[in-house]
């Protein structure tokens, strides 16, 4: 495993953390929320050219259900990532005096819309990656030999996340906030603040855990000709391996 692939994964993480802490507006006012949205978007700017090649790729893409599903998947969070990116120059405190006032209350509905559906698509783009950041989990911590104990073991931590993510689905209304409904229950900060960020980690575990588990079924279900050799050996994707 190369050290920058490692690198680009810290990156990926940094882009996640500041996906959440962007959700958190209500925490530390707009200031931290422009300034760590403005982070992550640079971030995926980089995150998109270190994956040029899978773009370039598109066209070959393999006629079979995952890869199809990825392809799919990536196109819709790159729509819910531009649509954030838009409304959020619209709506920017600190953009308003170099633009016209466009960002009305319709502009920053949508805003929090495309932000939770991007919660939600990353979950599903990293329950994709699953057995990548498995492989990469098991390479730097030295472990060899599969072991059905551990196996079971991790199967049944995703089962407890997942069973969390249900509860935390219904905490932070996440129905009501994915459909665009009118909402006034915000997280109260002053109560609690790490609560937040497991209810929202719960909640897309849940989401890649069944994205991850839901694609397994499908898979087997396939006729063997059209299934995909299982993602086990290699913690690197072969694309990144090149460069
Ligand atoms: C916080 C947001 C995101 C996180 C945490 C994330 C995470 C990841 C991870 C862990 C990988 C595999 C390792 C790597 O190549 O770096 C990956 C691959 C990839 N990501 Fe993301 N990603 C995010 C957002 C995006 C966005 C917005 C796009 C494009 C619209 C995107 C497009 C891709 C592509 C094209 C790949 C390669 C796909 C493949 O090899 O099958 N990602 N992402």
């Amino acid at each position: 495993m190369s050290r920058l692939f490692l690198s680009r994964l810290w990156l990926d993480g940094l882009a996640a953390a500041l996906l959440l802490l962007g959700l958190a507006y209500w925490w530390q006012g707009n200031l931290v929320h422009e300034v760590a949205g403005t982070a992550m978007f640079l971030l995926l700017i980089a995150h998109n050219l270190f994956n040029r090649r899978w773009w370039g790729g598109i066209p070959r893409t393999r006629r079979e259900p995952r890869s199809l599903f990825n392809l799919g998947v990536t196109f819709a969070l790159l729509i819910a990532m531009l649509a954030l990116l838009v409304t959020s120059v619209l709506i920017s405190n600190a953009l308003s005096p170099f633009l016209p006032p466009w960002g009305g209350f319709t502009v920053r509905q949508i805003h929090t819309f495309a932000a939770y559906w991007v919660l939600v698509v990353v979950a599903i783009h990293l329950g994709l990656r699953w057995p990548m950041l498995m492989g990469v989990a098991r390479n730097l911590s030295g472990i060899r030999k599969p072991s059905a104990l551990r196996t079971r073991a991790l199967r049944m931590i995703a089962l407890g996340i997942a069973l969390c993510g249900v509860w935390s689905v219904a905490v932070l209304g996440l129905g009501g906030k994915l459909s665009m409904q009118m909402t006034l229950d915000w997280w109260n900060f002053e109560e609690a603040v790490a609560g937040f960020f497991l209810h929202c980690m719960a909640a897309a575990g849940l989401v890649m855990v069944v994205t991850y588990y839901g694609l397994r079924l499908v898979q087997s279900a396939l006729p063997a000709k059209h299934r995909r050799p299982r993602e086990t050996s290699s913690a690197e994707p072969a694309q990144a391996r090149r460069g």
